[in-house]
């Protein structure tokens, strides 16, 4: 079940997003996080300079800084064309244009590349790839994931889902997925299998609304909570 590294692009997002995606209230930020699929945003340092505890796990993370920049740079233009060339897909309100997204993903980009050799030192960047965490049983209260499971559905099988859940599920007490569409701006056709297989296993499933919407259709979130 490996993912191919090279067609999953390291796209990332900002505090203030995550917040938005995840609906993260203020009491949620002091809970100890994990962002799983965390690439290449610049969550984990704002977090970290705000005093919140956080790890962001991700396979990229074993890479060079100049190996990551160069497999950004390969594969962001080919996410911009497919942006561009999907424009009506977008809803471009606080993102004005696809020119402003790629700026505010460089920045990102760029702070996570300056935080990345304190934060491996520190073990607030840990090399993982799902659907297996090097982590404890019940280690996290929130485990995070934007951008990758139903994003990637296309190349991403059902089994591959449901098994990266669990394995989230395992780690943390609450596990939050977002967003629920993909890249074409579907609805992926995993949310409601592995929606029903969670819950005949005991979890508490719910898809919440969420105060962000960059792709049409996509404002919300998969909410699992781990039975106590
Ligand atoms: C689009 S980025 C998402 C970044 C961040 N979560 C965000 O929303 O800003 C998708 C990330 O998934 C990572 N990835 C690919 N395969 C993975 C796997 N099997 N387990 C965890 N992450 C994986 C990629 O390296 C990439 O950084």
């Amino acid at each position: 079940m490996s993912v191919k590294l090279r067609n999953v692009v390291p796209w990332g997002h900002s505090l203030d997003e995550y917040i938005r995606m995840f609906d993260l209230s203020a009491a949620d930020r002091q809970r100890l996080i994990l962002d799983c699929a965390g690439g290449a945003a610049s969550f984990n340092l704002e977090m970290t300079r705000l005093g919140y505890k956080i790890i962001s796990c991700d396979p990229i993370y074993q890479f060079s800084t100049s190996e990551i920049i160069q497999h950004i740079e390969e594969s962001y233009s080919n996410v911009f064309k497919s942006v561009q060339a999907n424009r009506d897909g977008y809803i471009w309100r606080e993102t004005q244009s696809p020119t402003q997204l790629e700026e505010a993903g460089m920045t990102a980009l760029r702070q996570f590349l300056d935080d990345l050799p304190a934060g491996l030192q520190q073990g607030r960047y840990v090399t993982a790839q799902l659907p297996v965490l090097p982590f404890n049983t019940g280690q996290f209260d929130l485990a995070l994931s934007g951008h990758f499971l139903f994003t990637n559905s296309d190349i991403l099988s059902q089994e591959f889902h449901l098994a990266a859940l669990l394995e989230m599920c395992r780690v943390a007490t609450e596990v939050r997925i977002f967003p629920l569409l993909m890249l074409s701006g579907e609805v992926s056709p995993w949310v409601e299998p592995v929606k029903k297989e969670l819950e005949s296993r005991g979890y508490k499933v719910e898809t919440q609304p969420v105060p962000y919407e960059f792709q049409k259709g996509g404002d919300q979130m998969l909410r699992v909570s781990v039975p106590g």
